[in-house]
């Protein structure tokens, strides 16, 4: 399988990747109630910046990831830490594994590199006990010019659109909204936040 992150893991952490996922986090803060019994599983969880926030306050997080770069960096950060027992590491696509009773699962900017987004859907829904939630944050409807490197199968999405598929799925929704911009290459890329209650 490519790696598409293998340039990227090292450098992943910057100040911009780093404001970047932490205003989705306060986003995602303000709209959950969180639990110290809560297990959540993060996909695409690159390098951790999403899910390591939240380990210390939850019985566990899955942090799953199909680029051994990304992850890589995401074990370094966890030799020694006090929250390491709280994570569990899955080096692989969602897609392939199974996991049941999750109180939250959250994609950050990784739901536009998954083909099967309908099919992704009923299989967060599968891995979800009753009430627990899916949040994604990624970028609006785009023409493609993001991503200058590698093809993703999806340039954004509608946002409309996309809540429609989660409550076709049966999803209630709690929030969608567009709550930030990355400013690359001369454009602006809106980025939304869309949580979900199974
Ligand atoms: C743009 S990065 C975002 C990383 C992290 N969420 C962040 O914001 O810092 C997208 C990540 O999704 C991962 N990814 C893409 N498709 C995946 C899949 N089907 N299952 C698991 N991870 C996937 C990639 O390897 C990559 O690390």
């Amino acid at each position: 399988m490519i790696d598409h992150f293998q340039n990227k893991a090292k450098d992943w952490d910057n100040p911009m990747q780093i404001e970047l996922t932490s205003k989705f986090v306060n986003q995602l803060r303000n709209s959950i109630f969180i639990y110290e019994q809560d297990i959540y599983a993060e996909v695409g969880c690159g390098t951790g910046l999403v899910g390591l926030s939240f380990a210390e306050e939850i019985k566990k997080i899955y942090m799953i990831d199909n680029s051994p770069s990304m992850i890589n960096v995401l074990k370094e950060k966890l030799i020694d830490s006090p929250i390491a027992d709280k994570v569990e590491i899955i080096e692989n696509e969602f897609e392939k594994i199974s996991l049941k009773n999750i109180s939250g699962v959250i994609n950050f900017l990784s739901l536009h590199h998954i083909e099967d987004v309908s099919s992704y859907i009923k299989k967060v829904k599968e891995s979800l006990k009753d009430n627990g939630f899916f949040a994604v944050g990624d970028l609006v409807n785009e023409d493609g010019s993001f991503h200058t490197n590698n093809i993703v199968p999806h340039f954004g999405f509608d946002l409309r659109n996309l809540a429609t598929k989660l409550e076709e799925e049966g999803f209630i929704i709690l929030r969608e909204t567009i709550y930030d911009r990355i400013y690359k290459n001369d454009k602006t890329y809106p980025l939304f936040i869309l949580i979900a209650q199974k």
